[in-house]
């Protein structure tokens, strides 16, 4: 099978990490890649802050997890100990911010793949950034006001076997003549 398609279908969301940081040549090439990605007219307005000093990665699992719908135990990291944290951010002043975002994301998590880096996509960054305490951070780190947060990707070396991928659904497709 061609080298890319086969990185995309064995590439897995991974939820439990090794106490190693990924080298600075790996995160260079996945963040590289993830500025390769489409967007709409290619504007490029996404961002990619970056994220390792390990207090900093604490902090925002816990804000994170004070997202979560339903009541999440104290001691449950929804960054999973991932030892690099990665925060997409778009442009809401573009029409296709919430898309370029996710464009990017979708580069991170199938690069990290291609360089033996595992990753998981993380939601509620949105929450996050439309918060008092997320515009103050874009403030700090002279970011514009505009910004919105899209999501989160973070990385590691896989401390576990990568899971079966979900069958998939048979209608996915639809051709129409
Ligand atoms: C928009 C989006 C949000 C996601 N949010 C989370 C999340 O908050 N926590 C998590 O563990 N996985 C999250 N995931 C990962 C999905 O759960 C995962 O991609 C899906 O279960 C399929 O598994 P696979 O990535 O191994 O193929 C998210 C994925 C996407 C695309």
């Amino acid at each position: 099978m061609n080298e890319t398609i086969e990185n995309i279908k064995t590439r897995r969301s991974i939820r439990k990490f090794r106490d190693e940081q990924i080298s600075d040549e790996e995160l260079k090439t996945i963040l590289e890649a993830g500025t390769y990605a489409p967007t709409g007219r290619g504007a490029q307005s996404p961002k990619i802050v970056v994220i390792q000093n390990p207090e900093t990665i604490k902090e925002f699992s816990a804000w994170n997890r004070s997202y979560f719908p339903n009541e999440m135990p104290e001691d449950m990291d929804p960054f999973y100990g991932g030892k690099t944290l990665l925060i997409v951010l778009a442009n809401s002043e573009l029409p296709t911010y919430v898309e370029d975002g996710a464009s990017v994301l979708s580069v991170l998590v199938n690069a990290s793949h291609a360089v033996g880096v595992a990753s998981c996509w993380v939601h509620r960054a949105r929450d996050e950034f439309s918060s008092k305490k997320g515009k103050a951070l874009l403030k700090e780190w002279g970011i514009p006001e505009s910004y919105e947060g899209i999501g989160h990707v973070v990385l590691g070396y896989a401390d576990t076997e990568a899971p079966e991928p979900q069958p998939r659904k048979e209608d996915y497709i639809h051709y129409v003549d």
